[in-house]
């Protein structure tokens, strides 16, 4: 697979010693001292929306996907993700629903089948190099993949107009010039804008500097067989 660095950047942090490091960094002190999101907004988004048969694209630790409260005994989990090593934390973490594990980059198109009553994108769009118009391609490559009452659904932490602390700042100028996080100059209104062009129903939510979406009855027509 050749890759642009930018690309590459994005996902060469998470390695088994900052994976093991993430849920406690991350989930636990980012999100509610610099972020100021909470992760307990983050599992209710997941509790809201998770489906019998899900995808999940930048799966990081599978946190989420290990504590959601799925509506079927044993639903049918699709992980992506570039990087090996977030994908096999992410199913060694959930290994009792035996999901499938694909290496891809979301950039592209993805190689899966479609037919998913939801699609998650959780912390992945600040990982992606470029615009928030040039990352929306994932909500091409997304919604035909979704069952026709399905949803997509994510977050995204935001830098153009979010309001951040100043050790918020510092951090966020710190992981954009290691190509760690790329949101320098993604805003809540050209997220809004590019889902809205894409679902006919969104519903987003700024919560401290991060953005939650859920978007449904994509405007595309759904792709149910990898192509
Ligand atoms: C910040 S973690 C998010 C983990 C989890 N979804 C959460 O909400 O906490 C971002 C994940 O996206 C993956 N990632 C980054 N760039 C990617 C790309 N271009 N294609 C697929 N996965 C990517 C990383 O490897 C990592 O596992």
């Amino acid at each position: 697979m050749t890759m642009d660095a930018d690309v590459e950047a994005g996902q060469a942090i998470y390695t088994p010693a900052t994976l093991k490091a993430y849920d406690w960094f991350v989930l636990g002190f980012s999100n509610r001292l610099l972020w100021r999101c909470p992760t307990g907004h983050l599992r209710d988004l997941y509790a809201r929306n998770v489906g019998a048969r899900h995808l999940d694209i930048g799966v990081g630790t599978g946190y989420f996907l290990d504590t959601a409260p799925w509506p079927a005994p044993r639903p049918d989990i699709t992980l992506v993700d570039l990087n090996a090593h977030s994908l096999a934390a992410a199913a060694r973490r959930i290994a009792r629903f035996s999901p499938q594990t694909v290496t891809a980059n979301c950039l592209e198109p993805l190689p899966v089948t479609g037919g998913f009553s939801s699609i998650a994108l959780g912390y992945l769009l600040h990982c992606l190099p470029g615009s928030i118009a040039g990352k929306a391609v994932v909500f091409d490559h997304a919604a035909p993949l979704l069952a026709p009452d399905g949803v997509l659904f994510g977050a995204t932490i935001l830098q153009g107009d979010a309001p951040r602390s100043a050790p918020a700042r510092a951090l966020m100028k710190f992981y954009n010039k290691k190509g760690v996080f790329s949101n320098a100059a993604d805003t809540f209104q050209d997220l809004v804008f590019q889902l809205e062009s894409r679902f006919a129903d969104v519903m987003t939510r700024r919560i401290g500097a991060v953005a939650l979406f859920e978007a449904r009855r994509p405007f595309c027509a759904s792709r149910r067989n990898s192509d």
